[in-house]
């Protein structure tokens, strides 16, 4: 089933930040968020912590929005039942792999259907490097067609693929880092300013806010910068 979204997206809970929880126990990853104070931000659960900790933890964090990251890939069968019981866990988002094919973004749709939990399709990974712009695009206007919520793509491919989605798609860029920060294994980064111009609806934090000395003052500069670059001011 084809769906036409045109109403423009809205991350839930309105905000412009994910936190990348990529830490090996739910102990170590609580800690990490009370040193962040009190920003409006999401927090996203990745593989790591998800198979450490797992549902009890995702219950017990009450973020604005909490981002299941399992990047799923998978026979649609068992795609639909992934989005079905991340819906039941109450995960506002939940990544699939584009990769995985129109169809198993439609199951995964499909199992997310009636409740509140968005299904994002992961187009290509930023630790990839060379040309992937076309890539991107194909998978962005495949996984749109099969009825994602939203995409998640670097920032360099976020204003081309939303000129091919429309509003209605929810853009989330990871890869972010400072200007003077560095890149780690990831190959395609931009700044917070930079992901805020090119359109991305909300970006994902880890290692440039975790990993500084100051982490609260960091996440408050890269939540500046995103606005910043979203009036275009970078
Ligand atoms: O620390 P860093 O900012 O590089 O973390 C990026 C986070 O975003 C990681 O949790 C990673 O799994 C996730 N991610 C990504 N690229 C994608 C999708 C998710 O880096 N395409």
């Amino acid at each position: 089933m084809t769906t036409i979204r045109t109403r423009p997206a809205r991350p839930p809970g309105g905000v412009r930040a994910f936190l990348a929880l990529d830490f090996p126990t739910s102990r170590e990853a609580l800690a990490q968020l009370r040193r962040l104070g009190g920003a409006r931000c999401g927090v996203k659960v990745g593989l790591e912590l998800f198979t450490a900790a797992g549902p009890p933890l995702v219950r017990r964090l009450k973020a604005d929005g909490v981002f299941l990251d399992l990047k799923v890939h998978d026979i649609p069968h068992t795609m639909e039942g992934a989005a079905r019981s991340a819906a039941e866990l109450g995960a506002d988002l939940l990544t699939v792999h584009a990769t995985a094919g129109p169809r198993g973004v439609a199951a995964a749709v499909a199992g997310a259907r009636g409740s509140g939990t968005q299904i994002l399709a992961v187009t290509v990974l930023t630790s990839e490097g060379g040309d992937v712009a076309g890539r991107v695009l194909r998978l962005a206007r495949e996984s749109a067609a099969a009825g994602a919520h939203g995409l998640v793509m670097s920032v360099e491919a976020a204003r081309a693929a939303r000129r091919a989605v429309g509003p209605g798609l929810l853009l989330v860029t990871p890869g972010i880092r400072f200007a003077d920060g560095v890149a780690h294994d990831q190959a395609r980064v931009a700044t917070p300013g930079v992901a805020g111009r090119e359109g991305a609806d909300a970006m994902v934090l880890g290692r440039a806010v975790f990993g500084a000395a100051d982490p609260a003052a960091a996440l408050a500069r890269a939540l500046a910068q995103f606005r910043s670059g979203r009036r275009g001011r970078v």
